[in-house]
């Protein structure tokens, strides 16, 4: 059966270097405080004039066709997974078709956040797998940094989020067991608003954008922390297991699991509850903090390269986030 795999892997990350110190400068944190409840020392902060979130997405996969031996002209279809577009509208995807120059090719953009990357992966798996396409680019790609709450107000989510952006490139197979063997994408949007941005929503009085919304501050991320962290915790082992049950696998079966980088507590939970070793589990949050829809792909990029995954090597993706949504692939590589 025809089946997609994940021939190269990119990511490219902004130079500048914003670390816990840095933050407790201009609001009331604290590089214990940080660590202590997230694991994360540093984060990287978007350059302006150089760096956007359509073109370090563009960075990310032209790395990633490197790797795969490919040129942007092999690609058939773009898939974009953002919560930090460059505009309103139109979607990042298609200004990655212009910088990429190639043909008039489809570019679809999604919006699950956090679970942005295995939505998007799941897409194309599904446009390869029926033979629409053959080769699909997946790109997350997030710049937070510019729309976080910046004082002691917003400190409960700012201090989480960072910039960056990862991407694969997926290529059908007709090798038995082999590429993507399984997604698997749930949300549950009654908590819709336990992590989002509000505003400027489309329902809203006229003008949609208001100066009230900055001053209350709706126009930034709020988050119940505690409530999310429960769902979380929850979640990644039980999509996990999904995605094992699915394919016959057991947690012991798994090469390497690479969860979305939300905090390393999480993490941490996930590799106890599924009783899984230390060098099991892929974690860079303490570099890179929550980069949303880039995380999965960044720390594939640097797992890869690290040689932490091999050829035939059971990998495992698991996300959750705002939506809720959560979702999980299973990949032998
Ligand atoms: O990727 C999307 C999914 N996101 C997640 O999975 C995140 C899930 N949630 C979390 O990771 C944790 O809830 C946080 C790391 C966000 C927060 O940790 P927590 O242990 O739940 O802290 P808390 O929100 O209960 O806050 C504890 C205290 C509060 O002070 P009081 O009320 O106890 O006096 C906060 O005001 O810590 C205070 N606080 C801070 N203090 C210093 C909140 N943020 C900060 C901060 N620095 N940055």
């Amino acid at each position: 059966m025809r089946t997609s795999r994940i021939v190269g892997v990119g990511r490219y990350l902004p130079e500048r270097i914003v670390t816990n110190h840095d933050l407790a400068q201009i609001m009331d944190t604290s590089d214990e405080w940080i660590q202590e409840r997230t694991g994360i020392r540093e984060r990287r902060f978007f350059e302006l004039g150089k760096d956007t979130t359509a073109n370090m997405g563009t960075r990310a996969a032209r790395m990633a066709l490197e790797n795969a031996g490919l040129t942007p002209q092999d690609v058939d279809f773009i898939v974009f997974a953002t919560l930090s577009p460059d505009y309103d509208f139109p979607g990042s995807g298609v200004l990655v078709q212009r910088e990429l120059e190639v043909p008039t090719i489809g570019a679809l953009d999604i919006r699950t956040q956090c679970t942005g990357f295995v939505y998007g992966l799941s897409i194309a798996d599904q446009f390869i797998k029926t033979g629409m396409y053959n080769t699909v680019l997946v790109i997350g790609s997030e710049i937070h940094s510019s729309g976080l709450d910046m004082t002691t107000r917003g400190r409960g989510v700012s201090v989480l989020f960072g910039d960056g952006a990862g991407a694969a490139v997926l290529q059908a197979t007709d090798e038995p067991n082999r590429g993507i063997l399984s997604t698997h994408l749930h949300s549950e949007g009654k908590y819709a608003e336990e992590l989002a941005v509000i505003d400027p929503g489309s329902s809203r009085a006229v003008p949609r954008t208001q100066t009230r919304m900055i001053e209350e501050g709706t126009i930034f991320p709020v988050m119940n922390g505690n409530h999310v962290f429960k769902h979380a915790s929850t979640r990644f082992p039980e999509v996990i297991k999904e995605a094992l049950a699915a394919n016959n696998q057991q947690p012991t079966d798994i090469d390497l699991l690479i969860p979305h980088q939300a905090n390393l507590r999480i993490s941490q939970m996930v590799q106890k509850l599924l009783g899984l070793k230390s060098d099991q589990v892929f974690n860079n949050i303490q570099r890179y903090g929550n980069t949303t829809a880039a995380s999965i792909p960044i720390a594939m990029s640097e797992a890869w390269e690290q040689g932490k995954i091999k050829e035939n090597d059971l990998v495992c993706l698991a996300a959750f986030g705002s939506g809720f949504t959560w979702a999980s692939a299973l990949i032998r590589w």
